[in-house]
């Protein structure tokens, strides 16, 4: 089931997210909605406060990235109360976008590196060192847990320039393909 993606304002996306109990019997249903709308909208990551649950689960599937770089390794998974137990490596620009905050793109600078602890679907607990493209999505998703947004990443005179648009969004006035709440 597709679900509304909530937009920039919603004071949802503002919270930290709850841990949530893995042997909750409504989650794996909600997981299937959680994917059902980040292909509606054509992303490629989507964490619960982004529809709405503020609790600590996001999807990825990053399988688009392989047009534009041919060497990644494409991943389709599930991330259940993790934690980034290390950021490392070099500092790395990339340009990000997110559902919630549609009709922007900016350039945000992150490590390269990272670890990570997380259960999937299934219960089982994971954890590994991620570079590259996954390390990027994987940290972008991980900031809407916190209560954050990439946007929230950038420099002072950049979020400046961001105000009107953000205020558009906030204000509803900016109405993306996908079925949304603002
Ligand atoms: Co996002």
């Amino acid at each position: 089931m597709i679900l509304p993606v909530y937009l920039y304002g919603e004071p949802v996306l503002r919270k930290t997210a709850k841990e949530v109990e893995l042997t909750d019997e409504n989650l794996s249903n909600f997981i299937a909605d959680m994917f059902d709308t980040m292909y509606h909208a054509e992303g490629v990551g989507l964490a619960a406060p982004q529809v709405g649950k503020s609790i600590r689960v996001f999807v990825i599937d990053s399988t688009p990235y392989k047009e534009i770089y041919p060497e990644h390794e494409p991943f389709k998974g599930v991330f259940i109360n993790p934690i980034i137990t290390e950021r490392f490596g070099s500092d790395f620009t990339l340009s990000e976008g997110c559902l919630s905050l549609p009709q922007i793109s900016e350039d945000v600078v992150r490590k390269s590196d990272i670890h990570i602890e997380y259960y999937d679907e299934k219960g089982e607990f994971h954890e590994s060192d991620i570079n590259g493209i996954l390390a990027r999505i994987i940290q972008h998703e991980y900031d809407h847990l916190e209560g954050k947004v990439f946007t929230d990443n950038l420099p002072q005179i950049k979020k400046m320039v961001l105000k009107r648009k953000l205020n558009d969004i906030a204000g509803g006035k900016v109405k993306p393909a996908y079925k949304t709440k603002r």
